[in-house]
């Protein structure tokens, strides 16, 4: 068995995320350092410096499941498994339902982690293009496991109103498996919380996380949603991997959606200055040619004009003005780019004037 292919973006993320001026190759908030963490969650160090460094529960914390199953209607704490990541959590899931053969649809462009590793297990992966009015039914076709990512990695575009019905619909018809992937559930930016896919039906998994909405990405807390009996052998395969989760993450990880509502609105509040900023100044960004701005999560992915390489563009942007973005090849889409939005402001507002003032000088790309 062959491994899977490398993973396209990391060799960009380990490049540049720490030594560009103005990071939006990102797909989380700018990290925070503990200090500030645990000022925001008006956490002493006290409780910190007696946290035991026990094995964790290998489901996770029943108080983290607690507070978790209250994110989702008609989900138990029985229901939630804890994960080292999304990542394990989706390996998890992806180990149990494919195996050779196995069909599976998926929103392309994508996550790679989302049909890279159902492929390195066997299965036969279908992408369908996500725009802006997607054809859901496709999705249910001929396939026996559905990936649906919402707010959507790279694209940021996530399932409007009209969208659920036919969803749906369709999941009460639909014999296989449908995961939702809702890594960037917490920033919805026109209310609280976004809308699960969790439990619509007996055959819905979510996955869900706290790094890259709230800042922490090192922390590596992530979990599952679903069927508890299904969950129990997940979690006995996880006894083989990582086993537990790090003690001092759990108990952080806690904190931090227990604070939930005091953390969020600051959060949200940055994303939409950056996208007031990134909106002023489209218009100067002559390479651009279409932009679609998300409601939710803090991705999205313009267009550039016809012909340009999206990797040269990229490396111009950064080499001439330290601004670190991604290019569409890294997500099997050439002609793209895609811009995180967690950035701090002043240094997003930065990046921006610099990537104005290039586009328009005489350096600019050609
Ligand atoms: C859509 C999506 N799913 C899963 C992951 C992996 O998450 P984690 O870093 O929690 O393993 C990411 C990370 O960026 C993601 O964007």
């Amino acid at each position: 068995m062959d491994l899977p292919r490398e993973f396209f973006i990391e060799d960009r993320l380990e490049k540049y995320r720490n030594t560009s001026l103005c990071n939006l190759g990102e797909s989380g908030i700018r990290n925070f350092v503990l200090k500030d963490l645990l000022i925001s969650l008006d956490c002493s160090i006290e409780e910190l410096l007696n946290i035991d460094l026990k094995d964790s529960p290998n489901m996770g914390r029943w108080d983290l499941r607690e507070e978790i199953s209250g994110l989702y209607s008609g989900i138990s704490p029985e229901n939630i498994l804890i994960t080292t990541g999304t990542s394990e959590a989706l390996f998890l899931l992806f180990s149990y339902c494919i195996k050779p053969g196995t069909k599976f649809t998926y929103l392309s462009p994508g996550f790679q982690g989302l049909y890279e590793i159902p492929e390195y297990l066997g299965g036969q992966g279908r992408g369908v293009e996500f725009q802006t009015s997607p054809e859901w039914r496709e999705l249910f076709r001929d396939s026996n496991f559905v990936i649906l990512n919402h707010p959507h990695n790279p694209t940021g575009l996530s399932i409007q109103e009209e969208d659920w019905i036919v969803l749906k619909s369709e999941i009460l018809k639909f014999p296989g498996v449908v995961l939702f992937d809702e890594h960037y559930r917490f920033l919805d930016l026109e209310s609280e919380i976004g809308v699960s896919g969790a439990r619509l039906n007996h055959n819905c998994y979510a996955t869900g996380s706290i790094t890259k909405s709230f800042g922490v990405t090192g922390l590596r807390i992530g979990w599952i949603v679903g069927d508890v009996d299904v969950l129990n052998h997940l979690r006995s395969f996880k006894d083989y991997l990582t086993h537990t989760v790090n003690p001092i993450s759990e108990f952080l990880a806690l904190h931090i959606l227990r604070n939930r509502s005091k953390l969020l609105p600051g959060i949200k509040n940055r994303i939409r200055a950056n996208l007031k900023t990134f909106s002023d100044s489209a218009p100067h960004l002559n390479s651009l040619k279409k932009i679609q701005l998300p409601t939710s999560g803090l991705l999205f992915f313009p267009e550039l004009n016809e012909g340009i390489s999206s990797e040269r563009y990229a490396d111009e942007l950064y080499k001439n003005c330290s601004v670190f973005v991604l290019p569409g090849s890294n997500f099997e889409k050439e002609g793209f780019i895609r811009i995180g939005l967690g950035e701090e402001e002043s240094r997003f507002r930065l990046g921006i004037q610099r990537w104005v003032e290039w586009e328009n000088s005489s350096n600019r790309f050609k």
